[in-house]
């Protein structure tokens, strides 16, 4: 009876989490998508305690309390700029938990067949591998979101080989662990660990703090698969299930973002993109052309005398946290019968979504809020493009320098607008470091300012 109470619990918490990620692919059905997670998590820690064999609840009181309670409030407290950071950190929990279950199941916390040994041992190897990879490097992801050590790539001569040569030492110790009889292969594993924990490391110290988002979620994915390796392991169905969900999702997530900044994912892996901090030269050297700016009562004229503007959000717009007052402004312009579309970029900002939970977070309808490949044709169409805190995703010269950093990745056209409002705090160059030409375009105006206070700025002359 108990054992078929837990097997519902898990199906239907599997089915949860199948209906939790459908929701989230869409903005509309997001929230839900939120609830069904919730629900399908509160039912498999239910079944888990519930499915465990004279435990000592006390001690798993102690450790489980303590873990809601820390998570709780550093989600609860957590900026949406600083979320990849976050997120990062819990995935190197995953990593580390799969090392720990791993060896755990090796010293015989869990008792199996004699003639299930072999797979066990290959599960627990591969597990703790991927495990301490996905602890290391995220580690190191987190440290350089954080900013504690530097985003730039450490590129040490002949990295790709020292890395090879770690992967074949992990296959190899692999095999010999496999073949080891009893316990006596532990040796193996340890020194195993500790190769793919320097893998890990040194793998996403090569990494540039540009491609970072990227990496997060490759190590989402990672640790999908290591938690997936921990239920074989464990022979739990739901962290099998749950495990190959995370894995698979992550997968696809790194490929979209990748399309997106048109990398592929293994020059992503092989490293050495993002100088964050430095300007990079494009081929054609410094763009050429005059920069002309406005004022915030000059943008409102221009915004309130427009009939259809195609609004822009970057990172800027998160950082400065504008989106409230950009919602009132909105609501002016519908009111006074100017046509109100917002065009996202499927890498806007700093992590997949970033725009659409700011937007959805200040009440912007979603009907109006359309994603690059379904409004990009419509700029010519357009008066005014109102760029709000948004750089790369601009740019010009990804279509037409080849020699830029970022060619090649697809971009708003947004100077095909009869005007073009780019909102700004200065010059500077945006995440990829490059150089944006639309600043100098003939149709273009700056709007120099923090975010917040130029779109507050705005709502007054507006107002008024
Ligand atoms: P960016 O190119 O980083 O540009 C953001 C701009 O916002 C900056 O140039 C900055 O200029 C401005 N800004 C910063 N704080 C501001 C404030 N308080 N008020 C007004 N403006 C402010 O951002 P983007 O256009 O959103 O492009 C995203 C970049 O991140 C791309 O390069 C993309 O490849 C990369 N990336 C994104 C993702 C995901 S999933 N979103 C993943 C990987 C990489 P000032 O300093 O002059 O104000």
């Amino acid at each position: 009876m108990k054992e078929s109470l837990i097997t519902v619990a898990y199906i239907a918490a599997s089915a949860l989490f199948i209906l939790s990620l459908g929701g989230l692919s869409r903005q509309e059905t997001a929230r839900r998508g939120n609830i069904y997670g919730i629900i399908g998590m509160l039912i498999a820690l239910v079944a888990t305690v519930f499915a465990i064999k004279d435990g000592n609840y006390v001690m798993l009181a102690g450790a489980v309390i303590p873990g809601l309670a820390i998570g709780a409030v550093l989600a609860a407290r957590v900026q949406m700029t600083s979320m990849p950071q976050l997120v990062a950190m819990l995935h190197s929990f995953v990593g580390l938990a799969a090392v720990l279950v791993g060896f755990g199941t090796y010293l015989g916390a869990t008792k199996i067949t004699a003639d299930e040994v072999t797979v066990h041992l290959v599960e627990t190897f591969i597990g703790v591998c991927i495990g301490a990879v996905t602890f290391t490097g995220s580690v190191i992801a987190y440290a350089k979101l954080q900013g504690t050590i530097s985003g730039k790539p450490l590129m040490i001569p002949g990295r790709h080989v020292i890395n090879l040569a770690m992967l074949v030492a992990t296959v190899v110790l692999g095999v010999l662990f496999v073949m080891a009889p009893e316990t006596a292969g532990l040796n193996y594993l340890i020194a195993a660990t500790v190769i793919t924990f320097i893998l890990g490391l040194h793998f996403v110290m090569a990494i540039g703090g540009a491609d970072m988002p990227v990496v997060v979620s490759m190590l989402n994915s990672y640790s999908g698969w290591a938690a997936a390796a921990a239920g074989f392991m464990l022979s739990n169905d739901l962290l099998i299930v749950t495990g190959a969900l995370v894995g698979s999702s992550g997968a696809i997530l790194s490929y979209i973002m990748c399309k997106g900044m048109n990398r592929s994912f293994i020059s992503v892996m092989l490293g050495g993109f993002g100088t964050e901090g430095g300007t990079v030269a494009s081929s054609s050297g410094e763009p050429e052309g005059e920069v002309r700016s406005v004022e915030a009562p000059g943008a409102s004229d221009l915004l309130l005398n427009a009939k259809k503007i195609i609004i822009v959000p970057g990172y800027g717009l998160a950082v400065a946290q504008a989106q409230h007052s950009l919602a009132e402004v909105c609501k002016i312009l519908k009111e006074k019968g100017v046509e109100v579309k917002f065009a996202i970029h499927p890498v806007a900002g700093r992590l997949p979504g970033h725009m659409n939970v700011l937007l959805a977070e200040a009440n912007i309808p979603y009907d109006i809020v359309f994603e690059m490949d379904e409004i990009n044709d419509e700029f010519p169409g357009t008066d005014v493009a109102w760029v709000i805190g948004a750089n790369d995703i601009v740019n010009p010269s990804a279509l037409d320098d080849p020699g830029s950093p970022i060619a090649g990745m697809p971009v708003l056209h947004v100077w095909e607008s009869r005007d073009v409002i780019v909102m700004k705090r200065s010059m500077a160059s945006g995440y990829a470091g490059v150089d944006n030409p639309l600043f100098y375009k003939e149709n273009t105006l700056m709007l120099f300012g923090d975010a917040k206070k130029v779109v507050d700025e705005i709502l007054t002359a507006m107002r008024g």
